[in-house]
This record gives C-alpha cells, structure tokens and sequence, in this order.
C-alpha cells in the first residue's frame, strides 16, 4: 500500500472572524509517510489540522479548499485529559470505536485491551478498567493514540502529543507513533511549534508562518540546507550540545496577527534578509532543488541564506 496517496488537501483556507488563520494550504501524504509541520504558536498548525479532521472549533470555518481523506482519518490532540471522558473506564472509551461500527460490546472490549497492548500500555486487560484520572500523562496519551487506532485510520492527525510530556516520555511516544507508521502503513501528520520533535518522527516537513507554507521538503534536507530565513531562524533556535541556552537564538519580533495581510513576504519586518521587493511582492514557492521548495525571493540565490546581518 505504501506510496499510495492516502491524504490531500489542496488551497485550504480557514477564517477566524478577524481574517484568515490559514490562507492557502495545499499538502498531500503517502500511506505509511509521515508529514511534520512545524512553526511558532499561532502558524496556523492546528486550524489546519482540525480543518482535515472536521473538527473546526465554534467561530472558524473552512472557507476554501478540498480535503480529501482516502479512508478515515482520526486525531489526537495535545491534551489527552480534555478529550477522555472522565466517566468512563479507559477500556469502555477506546471500545466506543468498535461499537460505534456494530462490533459487539464483549467483542469491542477485547479489541480495546489488544489496541492498549498494541500502543505499549502494560496489564492492558488490568488498566483497561482504570479511570483516565488513575493514569500517568504519558499512559493517558497512549489511551488517546489507542481509541484513534479504534476507528481503523489510514491517516493519523497529531497536534503536539508530546508537547506537554517530560522528555523520556516524549521520546518513548514518538518512537510508538513510528512504530504504529510503518507497522500500519499509516499516513501521519506530525504538528509541532519543535523542528526537533517533529524531525524525529517525519519523513518530510512543511514549515508554516503566518498561515502559509513557507517551506517544504525532505526533513534531513531541509534541517541541513533550509531555504527560508525563517526556517533557518527556527533551526538556530534548537538546544544544540555544547551551546549554553542563554546563548540560544531567538527569534526577534512575533509572528502576526492572522487578521493582518501583507502584500509581501509576511516574514518580512523579521527578516535580516528583507529587501524592498520582499514587502512589495508576495515570493511564490520556488524549487530549491527537486521535492525541496521554499516561498523566498532568494531562494535561486547563489549565496547561502542565513540570519545573519548580512542583510540590507
Ligand atoms: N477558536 C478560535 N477563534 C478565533 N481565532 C482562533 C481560534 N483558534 C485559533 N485562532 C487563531 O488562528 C491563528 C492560528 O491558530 P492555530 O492554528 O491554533 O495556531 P498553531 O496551532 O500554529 O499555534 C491564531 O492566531 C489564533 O489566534
Ligand atoms: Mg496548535
């Protein structure tokens, strides 16, 4: 199944009242690929991502684009508390996949302590009669992934679930999320504000600011030759060994407003790059080299691109 296209969307929008949160997003993903997008808080990410699985919060809305979905798509959210339902033992949560497509309520039961068992949860037959408050953040988390699994995805949507876990955890959920991509031939969808997470877990990454793609392709290229100054930024922003992180870059100014629109580069007024023609002229998506685009006019430019004050 692996290489059959399992998930595209093509020039989403999504409005927020005050304007567009995502102004454009086209991606697609393969069965068994995991896509990472990555961009600071307020990018747009998870609009994207509840775009795709229909689960738009009360105000926002989809005001333009396709999504196709071949086959089901299921999502799990950063905070796994909020989405458990506390009255219900974790067993009886995970089964309401199953029952939900006829299986019958025994059958359902076993098929929750075999997807608990399959997602690493130890004395699955034990815990699944737990209470979502009786589990450890990281057990919670992988309670969510199982009662996604439920429904049979051949996508899967992840929207920072690791990002409120201690490291060792974080680590021990990213090599699940893996294991259940290749295991499954899942398509996954990795979001992170952490170029570092997501390059753990994605085969190809999609950087997004201000609501747009500004970057696109293979993780290890883009990590090694990013294009986009903003990529750049956010890569000098990740804890390296032997840098102190008081010496850590940041990135100077915020990201906008969502209402905002430019007609440039909306990365423009934080780039030491920018030029006059960078808040002229939007850039469109060039190909740096095949499968490798980024949205900078400097892209073609022979010069290496980075945050330097080499700029105007
Ligand atoms: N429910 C909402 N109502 C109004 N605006 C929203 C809502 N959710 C998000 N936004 C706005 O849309 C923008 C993108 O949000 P989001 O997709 O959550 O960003 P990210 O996940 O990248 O941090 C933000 O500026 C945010 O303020
Ligand atoms: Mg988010």
């Amino acid at each position: 199944m692996s290489g059959d296209t399992a998930l595209e969307v093509r020039g989403l929008q999504v409005s927020v009242g005050s304007g567009h949160a995502v102004k454009g997003v086209s991606l697609g993903v393969r069965a068994g690929e995991c896509l990472g997008i990555v961009g600071e808080s307020g990018s747009g990410k998870s609009l994207t991502l509840r775009a795709v699985a229909d689960v738009l919060p009360r105000g926002v809305t989809r005001a333009a684009g396709d999504v196709v979905v071949h086959g089901r798509s299921a999502m799990v959210f950063q905070e796994p508390m909020t989405t458990l339902n506390p009255t219900m033992r974790v067993g009886d949560f995970i089964a309401e996949g199953p029952r939900s497509r006829g299986v019958p309520k025994r059958e359902a039961r076993r098929r929750a302590v075999e997807l608990l068992a399959e997602v690493g949860v130890p004395d699955p037959a034990v815990r699944a009669r737990a209470w979502p408050h009786q589990l450890s953040g990281g057990l919670r988390q992988r309670v969510m992934i199982a009662a996604a699994l439920a429904v049979e995805p051949s996508v899967l949507l992840c929207d920072e679930p690791t990002t409120a876990l201690d490291t060792t955890v974080q680590a021990q959920l990213l090599a699940l999320i893996d294991r259940l991509r290749a295991e499954r031939g899942m398509a996954v969808v990795f979001v992170s504000h952490n170029l570092a997470v997501v390059s753990r877990v994605a085969q190809r990454v999609m950087v997004m600011y201000a609501g747009r793609v500004v970057e696109e392709g293979p993780t290890q290229e883009v990590l090694r030759r990013p294009r986009h100054p903003y990529t750049q930024a956010l890569i000098e922003t990740i804890p390296r060994r032997g840098v102190a992180a008081g010496q850590l870059t940041t990135i100077q100014g915020a990201p906008p407003d969502p209402s905002e629109e430019f007609t440039g580069c909306a990365f423009a007024p934080r780039c030491a790059r920018a030029e006059d023609t960078c808040t002229s002229l939007r850039p469109p998506m060039l190909e740096a080299v095949p499968g490798h685009t980024a949205g900078c006019h400097f892209v073609a430019a022979p010069r290496a691109i980075a945050p330097s004050k080499e700029g105007v």
